[in-house]
């Protein structure tokens, strides 16, 4: 049944993916966006992608007022929560924005849910919440151990969607915990445009294969992996953005609080995910091995069993695919969405 979704973070990079693909399938979507990672040219490319209209509302969703006014406006059947910051590293050096903006805007969201009778929420969790742990894979069961800011707001989300889940017995939240989401849309026309230098490794490749960047820093060849550089389960945006638009069909399954793991159950290194972008780029990526990342784990892997025993969903992309549509979309905008197509 088609539903009129809030899509918090809609202009962001998962935001965005989502959004078409919700569009696609007959869905109304409107976003809530303020801008802080991402542009309004993000929303247009959607829109074009989709041939469909996207309401967008530029606001903070702190602001309690603009929110009431959004969900005044619209009949919202359900909620998709991307808006957050996502930066580790920065997390460690403000945390107490982090803590304002990921754990004050879940809060001002679930207040406006209540008061304007919304009760469905897909919520964005990270394999952060995780934490520094030796297993692999991991599953939804194993403990959380946060050992961030960035991961600790996500991991207190949790616990709040859950505490209000107690509270409200009619709502019902499924939260997604991510691995590594990477790629871009295969039309070459939405992807991950980061502000500044890329924290993450693919989107930092990228620019370095476009030019803006010199070399790629490889963060330790000395991990006990196969070839020593750290291993992360990496995911297809769009088969994140297909997992959301899955999440909202069952979100009546059962009220409460459920947990997936998105991931695709197997690893790729550093040096595996270099060679696959290489071979998209038709060039080698110029790097250098440099000292492990602080509070880098050797390995992290989803146990991605969970959703496929619940909706029969799994991930259909592999890391071919993954680099070839990022490729894409840095090669049509190399300096992302501020300008125009050069290629
Ligand atoms: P992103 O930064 O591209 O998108 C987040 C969007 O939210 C941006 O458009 C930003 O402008 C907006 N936003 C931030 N604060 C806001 C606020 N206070 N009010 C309104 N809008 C605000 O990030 P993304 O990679 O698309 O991540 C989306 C969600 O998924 C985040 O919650 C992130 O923590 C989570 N997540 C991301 C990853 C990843 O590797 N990308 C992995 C796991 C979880
Ligand atoms: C991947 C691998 C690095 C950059 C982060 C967040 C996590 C989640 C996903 C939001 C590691 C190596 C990296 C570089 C490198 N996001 N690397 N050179 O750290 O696994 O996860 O994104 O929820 O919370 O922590 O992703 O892309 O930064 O690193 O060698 O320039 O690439 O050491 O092995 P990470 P990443």
């Amino acid at each position: 049944m088609p539903q009129t979704v809030l899509v918090t973070g809609g202009a962001g990079f998962i935001g965005s993916h989502t959004c078409v693909e919700l569009l696609k399938h007959g869905h109304e979507v409107i976003v809530v966006d303020n801008f802080s990672n991402s542009s309004p040219g993000a929303v247009e490319a959607v829109q074009k992608l989709a041939g469909r209209p996207l309401p967008l509302h530029e606001a903070d969703l702190r602001d309690r007022a603009a929110l009431d006014a959004i969900f005044a406006e619209h009949e919202i059947d359900a909620v998709i929560h991307f808006a957050a910051k996502k930066a580790v590293g920065e997390s460690m050096k403000i945390p107490l924005e982090y803590f304002d903006t990921n754990i004050g805007g879940t809060i001002a969201l679930l207040r406006a849910m209540n008061d304007h009778g919304v009760r469905r929420l897909v919520f964005s969790s990270s394999c952060s919440v995780y934490g520094e742990t030796p297993k692999v894979p991991l599953n939804e069961d194993d403990p959380a151990a946060p050992t961030n800011p960035y991961a600790r707001t996500k991991h207190i989300c949790e616990q709040l969607l859950g505490d209000a889940c107690a509270r409200y017995p009619e709502l019902s939240v499924i939260a997604l915990r991510y691995f590594n989401p990477i790629g871009a849309h295969p039309s070459g026309e939405i992807g991950e445009d980061p502000n500044g230098v890329p924290n993450n490794v693919l989107p930092y490749m990228a620019q370095v294969a476009v030019g803006r960047l010199a070399e790629l820093p490889v963060f330790g060849d000395d991990y006990p992996t196969p070839d020593g550089t750290g291993v992360r389960d990496y995911i297809h945006v769009v088969d994140v953005a297909d997992g959301h638009r899955v999440a909202l069909d069952h979100l009546d399954d059962e009220r409460g609080l459920r947990v997936f793991n998105l991931g695709t159950g197997s690893g790729a290194s550093v040096l595996e995910l270099m060679a696959e972008f290489a071979s998209a780029v038709g060039a080698p990526i110029p790097y250098r091995v440099e000292a492990r990342r602080p509070g880098d784990v050797p390995a992290l892997i989803a146990d991605a069993g969970r959703v496929e025993r619940a909706w029969g969903w799994r991930t259909t992309r592999d890391l071919a695919a993954m680099c070839a549509d990022a490729w894409h979309f840095q090669r049509l905008h190399p300096t992302g969405y501020s300008a125009s197509p050069t290629v």
